[in-house]
Order: structure tokens, then C-alpha cells, then sequence
């Protein structure tokens, strides 16, 4: 999938952060900074990479780095982005996974300050906050050639989360749904920033998909009803389903593409 060389994987214990993880190595990465606020998973995650991938990459040189991280404090993703630029000497692939959901209770009325402050901490201002460190290292590094022809140098891609509901709101998700907007106008304004310097800004839009964050009993049975009814292909997204959108935005099959939504959703968006 022409994804030769270093990434960051924010949220990379869980879900899809972690199939991104899988795909990243498996696909030939030079290496991988995987990060996540829960440091237990991301160590079972390295041993699942260390056990099963055979990389692409000589397994002498391929690197596998963890850190427990919040994104939502921005000192500690400063201190980090920094620590991997130096470590691997660039950074050219960002995957911007963290994130957390919730629904309030009654609706928009009802919507508690901090659980609207939190969600806001974690999925705007942390992916904000990894974007702007990593910006910063990928305009400082030389151009890579892509490995699967002569296209264009590219300094860097940065691959947002947003979702489905980026362009849809969903009943009982105030804070969620106007944080996946949010990722939009970032990844917008951000991309056309450095569309000449070969950064290359998207967002991945996941629909309703199979991860810890959609399976708890409560919220699966909502949701299972939701895609009998509104997905296309009636069923929900695997994880690595996903990350295979990811791989295309984050590799060369994609130079030309910036500042745009992929939608990987069983056609949700389309009605
Ligand atoms: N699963 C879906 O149906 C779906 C749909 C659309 C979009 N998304 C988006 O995809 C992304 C991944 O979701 P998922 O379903 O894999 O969730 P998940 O809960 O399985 O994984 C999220 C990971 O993020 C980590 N995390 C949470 N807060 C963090 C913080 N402050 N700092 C660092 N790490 C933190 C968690 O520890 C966890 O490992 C999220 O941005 C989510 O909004 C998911």
C-alpha cells in the first residue's frame, strides 16, 4: 500500500487505532509510534505486532516504539511528537484515532459542561494539538519519493478521525457530533496551509463500526437496530476496514488527494 515510512498512531490500543497498528506494519512501515492514555494495550498491541508481522521492512531496522500519552494535554504531545522525530529522524504518516463518544441523556438540553469539555478536550483540541506538533516536524524534513512510481515528493499526511457524523447529527450526541464537524474545518483550513509544501491533510470517516467504543451491551443494541434500518449494506464496519481507508489516504495512491472526507461508512451518507 506504498507506506514506507514512519507513522504515529494516536488511540492505537483499541479498535481501529489498533487495526491501523496491524495495517501499518503489516503493509511495510519503517516504524511505528503507537500511543494511547491505556500503556497496558498498547504493550499487547507491540507483542501482537512483534508475534505475528512479518514486516516488509528488514526486521533489523523496523522500529516499534509505545507511549502512554493523553492528547488532550498538549505539553505531554509536544514532549512526545518531539521524543519520536528524534527517534526515528521524521515523521511521515499521522493517524489521529484517540477519541471518546457519549450520549447525553434528554438531548442537547442536557448536556453536562464537562462532559461537553471533555469530549472536546480529547477529539478537537487533542487531534488539534497532535496535528500542530507534527506539522511542525514534517515541514522541517526533506521530501520521500513514493514507492510505487515517480510521482510527487510527499513531507507528510495527516490523517484526521472524523465519522459519519462529521455531516449527519445524531440524536443525543451534541458534544460527539459537533466535535466530528469540528475535525472537518480542521482538516480543511489545515490542508490548504500546506498543500504546497506536500503535507497532505485528510479525514477518515468511519460509519458504525465493530470496536470497544460501540460493542458495551447498551450501546450495541441501539446500534444494531440503527444499521438493520439506515446502512446501505446492512451490516456494521470491521476495524480493518478502516484502516485500509487509512492506508490509501497515508500512502503515495493518494497524492493527489487533500483537504477531503473518506467516507467508509456501507453507504450511510449517501441517503
Ligand atoms: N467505532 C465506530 O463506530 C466509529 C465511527 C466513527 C468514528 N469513530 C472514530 O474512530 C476513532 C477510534 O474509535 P474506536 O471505535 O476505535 O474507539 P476505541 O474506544 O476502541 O479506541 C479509542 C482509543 O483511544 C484511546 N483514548 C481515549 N482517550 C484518549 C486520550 N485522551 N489520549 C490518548 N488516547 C485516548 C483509548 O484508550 C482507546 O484505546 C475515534 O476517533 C472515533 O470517534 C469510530
Amino acid at each position: 500500500m506504498d507506506v514506507p515510512g514512519y507513522v504515529v498512531i494516536t488511540g492505537a490500543g483499541s479498535g481501529i487505532g489498533r487495526a491501523c497498528a496491524l495495517a501499518f506494519a503489516n503493509e511495510g512501515a519503517a516504524g511505528l509510534a503507537l500511543l494511547d492514555l491505556n500503556y497496558d494495550a498498547l504493550s499487547s498491541v507491540k507483542s501482537e505486532i512483534e508475534a505475528h508481522i512479518i514486516t516488509k521492512n528488514d526486521p533489523k531496522t523496523f522500529q516499534l516504539k509505545i507511549y502512554a500519552l493523553n492528547v488532550a494535554d498538549e505539553d505531554q504531545v509536544n514532549k512526545i511528537v518531539s521524543e519520536v522525530a528524534q527517534t526515528f529522524g521524521r515523521i511521515d504518516y499521522l493517524v489521529n484515532a484517540a477519541g471518546i463518544a457519549m450520549k447525553h441523556k434528554g438531548g442537547a438540553a442536557f448536556v453536562d459542561t464537562l462532559d461537553w469539555k471533555r469530549i472536546f478536550d480529547v477529539n478537537l483540541h487533542g487531534s488539534f494539538y497532535m496535528l500542530r506538533a507534527t506539522c511542525k516536524v514534517m515541514l522541517n524534513q526533506e521530501p520521500i519519493l513514493s514507492s510505487i512510481d515517480g510521482r510527487p515528493l510527499s513531507r507528510g499526511s495527516i490523517i484526521n478521525f472524523s465519522s459519519i457524523q462529521g455531516v449527519v447529527g445524531l440524536p443525543m450526541s451534541t458534544a460527539y457530533t459537533t466535535t466530528k464537524h469540528g475535525i472537518m474545518g480542521l482538516t480543511r483550513t489545515a490542508s490548504e496551509d500546506y498543500a504546497k509544501d506536500g503535507i497532505r491533510i485528510n479525514a477518515i470517516c468511519p460509519g458504525y463500526t465493530e470496536t470497544p467504543l460501540t460493542t458495551q451491551p447498551d450501546v450495541l443494541k441501539v446500534m444494531l437496530e440503527k444499521v438493520a434500518n439506515s446502512v446501505p449494506m446492512q451490516r456494521m464496519g470491521n476495524p480493518k476496514e478502516i484502516a485500509d481507508g487509512v492506508l490509501y489516504l497515508a500512502g503515495g495512491r493518494s497524492s493527489f488527494v487533500t483537504g477531503t472526507p473518506l467516507f467508509v461508512d456501507g453507504g450511510y451518507t449517501q441517503r
